[in-house]
This record gives C-alpha cells, structure tokens and sequence, in this order.
C-alpha cells in the first residue's frame, strides 16, 4: 500500500511519477530447509531521492539489495524497474536492464587490481557493449568529478581507501543509471573520507535525478536522506517519514 503525504503545493511529482523501481511482497527463502531471509517487502524509490536502509546485522539488507540489482532473484514478489517488470524477462532483458539502469557501490570497492583507474570505471560500459567513444569522455569526466583525473593511470593497489571507493563511484555511474545502490559505501573508511564519500554521492546523485538506495550503519546518512527504511529479522520494520529537503512528496510503502 502506498500513503503519500504532501509537504507543500508545489510537491505533486510522486503522486504522478512512476517510480524508478518498485519492489511487491518480496521473499527469499534460502538453503535446502527454506529458512526465510527476508519477508514481504514493499518498497517504492523515486527519482532524486535518496533512500537510507538500517538494521542489524543479518536482518537482510544484503539480501534485499542483491534482488533489486537482479543480483538474485526472489522466491516470491515482483519487482518492477521503470515500470517494468523483471520477474518474466528473458536473462538477457534482465542484464541489459542491470547494466543500464542500476549501478552498485559495495563496501570493499571490488576493483579490478591488473586493470588501471580509468579501465576500471569504463569495465559496465564495456560489458554492455556500448561505445567507447562516447564512454571514454564520460570516464574523464566523472574520474574529474570524483577528484582522481590525476591518477587515471594508476592501478588500485597505488589508491587510497577512500580513492579507491570514488573510482568505484565512477565506475557505479559509467553508464548513467536511474538507480543506484549501494551497500555499506563508507564501512572500511575512515570518518574523514567516508564523510567525503557521502558528500560525494549525495551531490552526484542529486544533479543526475537518480534514485539511490543506501545500506548503512552510519547514523550520519539519515540526515542527508529523504526516506528511511529499518529492516529488522527480514521485514521492513518502521518507516518513519523523513524531512523533505527537495521538490518531492513522501512516500512509504
Ligand atoms: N545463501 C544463504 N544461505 C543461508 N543463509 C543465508 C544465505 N544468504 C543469507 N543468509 C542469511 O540471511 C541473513 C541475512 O543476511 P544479509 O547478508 O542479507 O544481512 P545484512 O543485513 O546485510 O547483514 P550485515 O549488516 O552484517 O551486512 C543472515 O543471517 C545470513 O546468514
Ligand atoms: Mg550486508
């Protein structure tokens, strides 16, 4: 069920968007004895908006991000992208639709350590057979935006943490998904470059009109966000509403 709550009269675009992606009733049993990861989750996430997950360890957030990057598939649900939905497409539909639509950030980065900095960010635009003409600009652009067109070159194992993390952020963005999720970002980094990290997403994807769901711990990403989901023991638990910062309404599923 979807409630909606409009923050002034200017704010009607969710009640006229579709949603970027829209999960319903999402279940994933796992192991031979079918123990229940995750239980009838309801989520919508719109355009521009951030989104925060929270929750114990082991509540399923991992889970549940998995399946709505088609990483996985549920046991029971559907699951919806640009109005679409993915449950009956073809394997091939599904990966054309991941690599296009949905970009990931993990909390260990997941570099390709014998490629260099720029091949790294354009590997989803190579593996969705799109054009290195016009992907290799994109790839300076975003390293640009990222702060890192001096190391273009480089190979991972000469980065940072925190660098590493914003070439996987470029990486994330190589093929200008609607969606972007990302799953603990700033968990291995220290408190200075995992603010830098949560400045850094938060700006990019606002400019682009993405939706972004973020998994984390850190206390800190609830201000910054426009909706906060909290798992616990597989079900979303509370949704409490949270401020409104841009031109949206508030939704919980
Ligand atoms: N294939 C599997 N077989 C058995 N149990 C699994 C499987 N996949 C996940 N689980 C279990 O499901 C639960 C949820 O795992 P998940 O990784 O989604 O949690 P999480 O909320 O992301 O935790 P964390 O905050 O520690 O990353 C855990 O108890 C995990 O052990
Ligand atoms: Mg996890």
């Amino acid at each position: 069920m979807l409630h909606s709550v409009r923050v002034d009269d200017r704010l009607t675009l969710h009640s006229t968007s579709t949603p970027c992606m829209e999960a319903r009733k999402i279940t994933k049993l796992v192991g031979r004895k079918g123990i229940e990861v995750i239980r009838g989750i309801d989520l919508s996430l719109y355009p521009g908006e951030l989104a925060v997950l929270m929750g114990p360890s082991g509540s399923g957030k991992s889970t549940l991000l998995n399946i709505l990057g088609l990483l996985d598939q549920p046991t029971e649900g559907e699951l919806f992208i640009q109005g679409r939905g993915v449950e009956r497409m073809s394997d091939r539909d599904r990966s054309r639709i991941r690599g296009r639509e949905i970009g990931f950030v993990f909390q260990a980065f997941h570099l390709i350590p014998s490629l260099t900095v720029i091949q790294n960010v354009l590997v989803p635009s190579d593996l969705a057979h799109l054009s290195r003409k016009a992907s290799v600009p994109r790839a300076h652009h975003l390293l640009e935006r990222v702060g890192l067109a001096h190391r273009i070159a480089h190979f991972p194992s000469e980065l940072s943490g925190g660098e590493m993390q914003r070439v996987a952020i470029a990486r994330s963005l190589i093929n200008e998904p609607s969606i972007l999720l990302c799953d603990e970002p700033t968990g291995s980094l220290d408190s200075r470059s995992g603010e830098q990290i949560m400045t850094l997403i938060h700006s990019l994807t606002k400019e682009g009109g993405r939706a972004v769901l973020m998994v984390t711990h850190d206390p800190r990403w609830g201000d910054m966000a426009d909706k906060h989901f909290e798992m616990c023991d597989g079900r979303i638990e509370s949704l409490p509403m949270r401020r409104c910062n841009h031109d949206s309404t508030l939704h919980a599923a």
